[in-house]
């Protein structure tokens, strides 16, 4: 096990640990908290509803506050009303479609709107789902590939035992698990001085008739740049002019998917690509719902493998379903589709712009401040990263620590292989963080800085917390 990685499910040695460690011992003085709660072991007898609410509610209250969560990419604002209907609808098991029929009809409209969103052309019968988030969307759309490459490779004849993947050494964690569940070769391109995403002509060129296609991120999760589609599109179109292999894309657009068609419309990215197959996005990031929803969408009923199918009760008849869990949540869907009707085209724009405007203020701001060096501004997801450009007494885990006093949540990380000198802080800007609250930040920052330029004996450190992609 790594060092300093917190197991959420280990078991405590009851033994080592002192009386007063057993047990939560808050100082209520209500009737059914008399006896010590034990922490490790399940209670012996009941409690009160509220007082069993309020002691969760209580401890949690020492988690972070989520507004002030700069390092995560998921929603934590909605409205209200979007809120309700989550209440509302908590007890709808997405897989229950044939007693659900208007969540399931709920969960087909959004993939529509989706497609549609990501310029789907009306004579391809695009199909897609939602899922938990983009893992499991990415997972399912890895497996088509696999599935795809391996009924190829069947009909010719070939083995099938070798199959790669290519991809950016930046690619998201799901990325690396999906090679290893589902045994594949992942094929990296690794990062080069201030490249820090894929490269086009060395992703193609490291294709061969192994490979179930590549992947293109929109965008990058260590510093919120896109990768370039179309040109890796182009370059795969040289490879199967020279070697006769027609390699696909899937596009990784956990952020990107909701961002780019609101807010870069002439980016060239999606389903107008011929060789883009298929697409994952988050709707629980610029989706802008509360954890967990993802999508994924494939352009047309033939890039999704028939073996890959399930068939649940619809309506008297059956319905194709593809996913990795059974049980999953209706309520995130409806939120999604409450955010879809609330907001329209207009309204995503509206909030997606106001996120890129304050991110490209911040990261301007941050440039100024002196020590740094912008990695990436902020436009193209609101998502920027900066780097230390002069040598300094403190690091940029002991700026994040400052930051972290003042309840800002601004990680530091290094780079992905091959680039792991370079340590980054990154900021993704979300719906609910305003021009204000960035205004609050740069005064933190500006007063973190002056605290270290006060302390010329301070021990910087050199690694900081493990931070997970
Ligand atoms: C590019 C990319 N892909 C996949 C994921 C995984 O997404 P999720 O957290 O929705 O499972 C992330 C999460 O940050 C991401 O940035």
């Amino acid at each position: 096990m790594e060092k300093g990685l917190i197991m959420v499910f280990n078991k405590h040695n009851l033994k080592d640990l002192d009386d007063d460690d057993k047990v939560i011992n808050p100082i209520y003085s209500r009737h059914g908290l008399k006896n010590p709660i034990p922490k490790y072991e399940l209670p012996d007898h009941e409690m009160l509803p509220r007082s069993a609410y309020h002691l969760v509610k209580d401890e949690l209250m020492l988690d972070g506050n989520s507004r002030f969560n700069l390092a995560t990419f998921v929603t934590t604002w909605m409205e209200d009303e979007a809120g309700k209907l989550m209440v509302d609808t908590f007890d709808k098991n997405m897989i229950d479609k044939d007693e659900y029929p208007h969540t399931a009809e709920i969960e087909m409209r959004c993939v529509n709107m989706l497609a549609r969103l990501w310029n789907s052309h009306e004579s391809e019968d695009a199909m897609g789902c939602s899922t938990i988030g983009s893992s499991e969307a990415c997972m399912l759309g890895g497996m088509a590939l696999k599935w795809k490459w391996r009924e190829m490779m069947k009909k010719q004849n070939k083995p099938t035992d070798k199959p790669n993947l290519v991809m950016g050494a930046n690619v998201q964690i799901c990325w690396k698990k999906f090679c290893r569940y589902w045994d594949v070769e992942p094929k990296y391109v690794p990062c080069e001085g201030d490249r820090l995403i894929i490269d086009p002509k060395m992703a193609a060129d490291l294709c061969d008739e192994n490979t179930i296609g590549v992947v293109a991120i929109m965008g990058s999760t260590f510093d919120g740049r896109y990768e370039p589609v179309e040109a890796i599109a182009k370059e795969l179109d040289r490879i199967e002019k020279e070697k006769g292999l027609n390699i696909p894309i899937h596009v990784d657009a956990a952020s990107g998917g909701f961002i780019a068609p609101f807010i870069q419309k002439d980016l060239v990215w999606d389903f107008r690509v011929k060789r883009v197959k298929s697409i994952n996005a988050s709707g629980h990031k610029f989706g802008l719902v509360y954890p967990g929803v993802g999508w994924v969408v494939w352009r047309s009923n033939d890039d999704l493998p028939e073996d890959l199918k399930f068939y649940v009760d619809y309506l008297g008849g059956q319905m194709p379903t593809f996913a990795i869990n059974f049980s999953r949540p209706g309520a995130q869907i409806c939120a999604q589709y409450y955010n879809f009707l609330r907001l329209g085209m207009d309204g995503y724009a509206k909030i997606q712009q106001a996120c890129q405007d304050v991110a490209m203020y911040l990261s301007s701001e941050i440039a100024k401040l002196g020590p740094f060096k912008l990695v990436s501004d902020g436009s193209d997801l609101p998502v920027f990263a900066w780097t230390l450009k002069e040598e300094t007494n403190f690091s940029l885990y002991d700026f994040s620590d400052k930051l972290r006093e003042r309840g800002w949540l601004v990680p530091a990380y290094p780079m992905p292989e091959n680039r792991r000198d370079l340590v980054v802080q990154r900021i993704v800007v979300k719906n609910g963080f305003s021009h204000d609250m960035a205004n609050m930040l740069l005064d933190d920052m500006k007063r973190a800085l002056e605290f270290f330029s006060s302390q010329p004996e301070f021990k910087k450190k050199e690694k900081g917390s493990q931070f997970r992609h």
